[in-house]
């Protein structure tokens, strides 16, 4: 199975894209997760603005296509089945797409901007695991320690409120017309993004079976 999960930045992805790839043992293809284990990469050889993704990640700016083309091929040449997350962000990335893979279901999880402002910005990370925390809507046990590991939990350098509303800004530039490329195509299926996590993922699993 082929999933792809569209949504602005805090739509619950990420959350949901764990949940589908353990449900139906997928592998779950993340850009945003790969790239930030590549923050430091030197890519100035590419004739790129910054020298590293982790500036293009930082201030909430799409890092080149050339960069995140590659490691999706990569990522979906040694799957079989997956849950692609993060990607494509743009009608370029969306063109590559379709000449390295099939898909069998695009979702598009939606969620009000506010809301997502509010999810972003209240989202804690663990740096040892990768486990997802939110300091209201799904706190730990104990606050800022990592339920999994014990690990003191992070906020996201790009999780300011500065920062999260440039994201929402290049989403709705960038990433919006890739939406409307899919529901134009016939093949896109909306879910609400609004539920607690569980409702989600049961919304999201009626639609890919
Ligand atoms: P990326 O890591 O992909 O970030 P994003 O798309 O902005 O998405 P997020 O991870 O912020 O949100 P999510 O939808 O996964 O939500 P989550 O489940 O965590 O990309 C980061 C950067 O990398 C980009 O800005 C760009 O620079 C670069 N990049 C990545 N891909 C690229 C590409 N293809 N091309 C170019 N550049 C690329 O949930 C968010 C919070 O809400 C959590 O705290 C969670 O606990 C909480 N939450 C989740 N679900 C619910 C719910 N139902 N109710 C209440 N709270 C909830
Ligand atoms: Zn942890």
């Amino acid at each position: 199975m082929h999933i792809l999960l569209l949504g602005p930045p805090g739509a619950g992805k990420g959350t949901q894209s764990k949940r589908l790839a353990a449900e139906f043992d997928l592998e779950h293809v993340t850009t945003g997760d790969a790239l930030r284990s590549n923050k430091e990469m030197d890519i100035s050889g590419m004739d790129t603005e910054y020298d590293t993704p982790g500036e293009y990640m930082d201030a909430g700016e799409l890092v080149p296509d050339e960069v995140v083309n590659a490691i999706v091929e990569e990522a979906l040449s040694s799957a079989d089945g997956y849950v692609l997350d993060g990607y494509p962000r743009n009608i370029e990335q969306a063109e590559e797409l379709s000449e390295m893979t099939d898909l069998d279901a695009v979702v598009y999880l939606s969620v009000d901007t506010e809301e997502l402002v509010d999810r972003l910005t209240g989202r804690r990370v663990c740096p040892d695991c990768g486990a997802s925390y939110h300091v209201e809507f799904e706190p730990p046990d104990e606050d800022g320690v990592c339920d999994e590991c014990g690990a003191e939990l992070e906020q996201r350098e790009d999780d300011t409120e500065e920062t999260v509303r440039e994201r929402l800004r290049v989403y709705e530039e960038n990433t919006a017309p890739v939406v409307e490329h899919y529901r134009e195509e016939g093949v896109l299926v909306e879910v609400d993004g609004e539920g607690t996590p569980d409702e989600v993922f049961e919304s999201l699993t009626d639609v890919v079976q």
